[in-house]
């Protein structure tokens, strides 16, 4: 056991340490160390709450810890990198879960009703609004997982009028809060209950009516929801790091979407409200003309001949697994002299900074790492571009065609360079489902193949 006054100099000890972690996270060269302080933090965090004053049951808690942990690594270990949106979808929707059940079990808790006046009325709304916050989470998160994993459709699910549908909810939701508040006792747990279910249902519809690429946004709102409910959580346990770790959650959450918003050129309002506002009007231009192709030889004769090289990689080079090939191929034509670089799309992939982790695994040294707004200046003055598993982000339909779903998104100006080559098995469609034009244009050359297999053949001629 270990005094209040220790568990608070703990408290704010693992809150600075979450802190630094955030801000850690925030470059590629100090993430390692930043993930480690929150590491550090958690365990510190876990610790002095299960040795506090008034916790009773620790072998429960400690035997409950134990098996999450050994679920969580296997899990962890065994996901996909490519997979990773969904696993977080998913825990997303444990703390929306374990915010309804804490609230479920804070007002039917005798402690809470021995409470009175003011307090008692404080305490009540911190109930409801943590229930509700965790309600839409929890089932906001699992349409996401279900999205994410290709088991719901993608396509927005819209009907006329679900704004107005959604703000009677949430009023019927203000007027059963006030009925909750004036309940005798635990009386109240039936309209807790049916809240619980409106909630619920505005999580699935607030998800369902947001397309699919939209979807990393929508990742990053519930886990800044998920960050608020558990904030909720620690005002009705009265447990002050929890509100920190929350708000921190929440608010780095939402900061998030807004930046990637903004990456997507798409209305942050737009999106968590589920495409409020105008859509394409009409179907995606019609893209037609003949498609070249090349052999490996052919393109390792193109990269030889060039001075400037950019790399273009996206979802594709994360499923091959094609960064460390990538990566040899870049040492050898520096080696010979050329100018390498990496252009990388904010959301190429399938999560936010999801290049830049497979090329820090393979080694890739940061200064050649340019962003989409850095590299689309140099790429008139490139010899040759590298598209190796990207196909949205290098859409010119995105700049041209207003009925594009991804038009407004903003992206690697790539036909701008005197030649393109295109690596990817098929002419199948990328994540948004629309045919590039790219690929049709006369500086393009499609390299079919996987793309780890592709680099590697191409690096054969390059020896
Ligand atoms: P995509 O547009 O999804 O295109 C990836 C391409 O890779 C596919 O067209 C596919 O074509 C090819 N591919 C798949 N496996 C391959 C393999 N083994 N070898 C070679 N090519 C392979 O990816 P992107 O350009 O990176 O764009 C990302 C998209 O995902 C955007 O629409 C974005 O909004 C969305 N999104 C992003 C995130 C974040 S936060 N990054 C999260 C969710 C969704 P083939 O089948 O013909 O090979």
């Amino acid at each position: 056991m270990i005094s209040s006054q220790i568990q608070l100099a703990s408290y704010l000890f693992a809150s600075i340490l979450f802190i630094l972690s955030l801000g850690g996270l925030s470059s590629q060269e100090s993430a390692k160390r930043g993930v480690l302080y929150g590491i550090v933090g958690m365990a510190i965090a876990i610790i002095s709450t299960v040795l506090g004053e008034g916790v009773e049951g620790q072998i429960y808690i400690v035997v409950a810890i134990a098996i999450a942990s050994v679920i969580g690594l296997l899990l962890a270990r065994k996901v996909e990198m490519t997979s990773m949106p969904q696993l977080v979808a998913i825990l997303h929707s444990f703390v929306g879960l374990a915010a309804v059940l804490v609230g479920f079990g804070s007002y039917l808790d005798p402690k809470t009703h021995e409470l009175a006046g003011t307090e008692h009325t404080i305490h009540l709304v911190e109930v409801f609004i943590g229930v509700f916050i965790g309600a839409i989470t929890f089932t906001g998160s699992i349409i996401a997982w279900g999205k994410l994993e290709g088991k719901i459709r993608s396509k927005p699910l819209v009907y006329p009028g679900r704004h107005l549908v959604n703000i009677i909810l949430l009023i019927i939701c203000i007027v059963l809060a006030v009925m909750f508040a004036g309940a005798a006792g635990t009386s109240g747990m039936l309209y807790l209950y049916i809240m619980t279910a409106i909630a619920s249902f505005i999580g699935v519809m607030l998800v369902m009516a947001i397309g699919g690429a939209d979807m990393p946004v929508v990742v990053s709102m519930l886990n800044s929801y998920s960050g608020w409910a558990a904030a909720a959580a620690g005002f009705m346990l009265g447990n002050d790091l929890l509100i920190v770790t929350g708000a921190l959650v929440g608010s780095s959450g939402a900061i998030l979407s807004i930046i990637m918003c903004d990456a997507m050129n798409r209305s942050f309002i737009s999106v968590i409200f589920g495409g409020f506002g105008a859509g394409p009007t009409g179907p995606a231009r019609e893209v037609t003309g003949d498609v070249t192709a090349m052999d490996h030889e052919e393109v390792a004769g193109l990269i030889k001949d060039a001075k400037s090289v950019v790399i273009v990689p996206g979802y594709g080079m994360a499923v091959a697994k094609a960064q460390f090939p990538v990566y040899d191929m870049v040492q050898k034509l520096k080696k010979s002299g050329k100018e390498v670089r990496f252009g990388i799309h904010p959301v190429a992939g399938r999560l936010p900074g999801h290049m830049n982790v497979l090329l820090a695994e393979a080694n890739v040294p940061y200064d050649i790492v340019m962003e989409m707004e850095e590299i689309n200046d140099d790429l008139s003055e490139t010899d040759i571009v590298l598209v190796i598993g990207a196909n949205d982000i290098v859409n010119p339909g995105a700049e041209d065609d207003p009925n594009s779903p991804i038009y407004g998104m903003p992206v690697i100006q790539v036909w701008n360079a005197k030649d393109v080559i295109v690596m990817k098995r098929s002419m199948a469609t990328g994540y948004a489902g629309v045919q590039n034009p790219l690929f049709f244009n006369e500086n393009t050359n499609m390299l079919y193949g996987d793309a780890k297999a592709s680099v590697d053949k191409i690096n054969g001629f390059l020896q």
